[in-house]
């Protein structure tokens, strides 16, 4: 059997803004070379690409722009091995492959007329500040909006330059936490989970959509329930290990489901299903 391995070919892009989120972490903006693609490349918050370095290979990220703003894409990269170094060592101009968009998103239309609670962690943040954008691009279709961010220190937050325009955005409130503070911060100290506790937004008509490092997923998911969410009222999205994106190298895998095609958005609902390995 032959493979179509135009299915792996990435589509050059130019990368035309680069902003240091943190001391590990850069937000890439990137413009289709081909203004055909450029104008006519979509896709829902949630889903991922593979962009590829030159020479060095290629690595799976979260769409970290809204579709409802044309023209470019955006992807947060933590420095973390060989691939996220080489993207952190690109400059303004330089070119990069992409490929996608892959995988399913977050429900955004069913999410319409609902309150959202969002919680995030650290670079767990990128998919939701998507979902988030494009709500707040279509704020009218949306309820109330709680939005909780934690990092370990202030200077480990992401999107800082946005915080004002989420905060002051019609019946939206953010919540910030750091787990430990510096002589500036004068925000809330503590976990994420128990700033959840403590706020207790409503559950009744709601959605949470949470992404962050599995211990803090562990310890919202109680509090949720506590809160009265339901398992089909909270969605996540996970980041196993990807190779191929597109449901072929089987290195995503969960007992039969693929999270590369069947995911990376679930809610806590299938995920209870899972094998108990997982
Ligand atoms: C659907 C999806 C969305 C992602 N979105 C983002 C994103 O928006 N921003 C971002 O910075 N990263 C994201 N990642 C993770 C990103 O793909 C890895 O950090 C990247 O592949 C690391 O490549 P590397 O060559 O730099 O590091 P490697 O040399 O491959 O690994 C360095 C270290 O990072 C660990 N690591 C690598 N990949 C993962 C992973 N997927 N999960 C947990 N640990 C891992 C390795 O175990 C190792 O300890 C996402 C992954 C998936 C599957
Ligand atoms: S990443 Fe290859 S099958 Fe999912």
């Amino acid at each position: 059997m032959t493979e179509d391995r135009s299915l792996y070919l990435p589509n050059l892009a130019v990368i035309d803004r680069i902003a240091q989120e943190t001391w590990d972490t850069k937000t890439f903006r990137a413009v289709f070379s081909d203004p055909g693609l450029r104008d006519a490349f979509t896709y829902h918050p949630g889903q991922f690409q593979e962009v590829s370095v030159f020479g060095v290979g290629e690595a799976t990220f979260c769409l970290a722009s809204t579709p409802t703003r044309r023209g470019y894409i955006e992807f947060s990269v933590k420095r973390v091995g060989a691939l996220t170094a080489a993207l952190h060592e690109l400059t303004e101009g330089d070119a990069v492959g992409i490929r996608g968009p892959y995988g399913n998103w977050f429900p955004h239309e069913a999410m319409r007329g609902k309150r959202l609670l969002f919680v995030g962690g650290g670079i767990g943040m990128a998919p939701l500040r998507s979902l988030l954008n494009f709500c707040l691009d279509r704020r009218s279709e949306f309820g109330h909006i709680d939005i909780f961010y934690g990092a370990r220190t202030p200077g480990d937050l992401c999107y800082t330059d946005e915080f004002d325009t989420w905060r002051t955005a019609p019946d939206v409130n953010l919540y910030l936490a750091v787990d430990k503070g510096d002589e500036r911060w004068t925000g809330y100290v503590g976990v994420v989970p128990r700033y959840v506790r403590e706020v207790a937004p409503a559950a009744e008509n709601a959605v949470a959509i949470t992404c962050g490092p599995p211990v803090m997923i562990k310890f919202t998911l109680p509090e949720l329930q506590r809160l009265g969410f339901t398992d089909e009222q909270i969605i996540t999205t996970l980041e196993m290990r990807m190779k191929c994106g597109v449901g072929k190298c089987g290195r995503c895998n969960i007992g039969h489901t693929y999270v590369c095609l069947d995911g990376p958005v679930f809610t806590y609902a299938q995920i209870r299903r899972f094998p108990p390995e997982f």
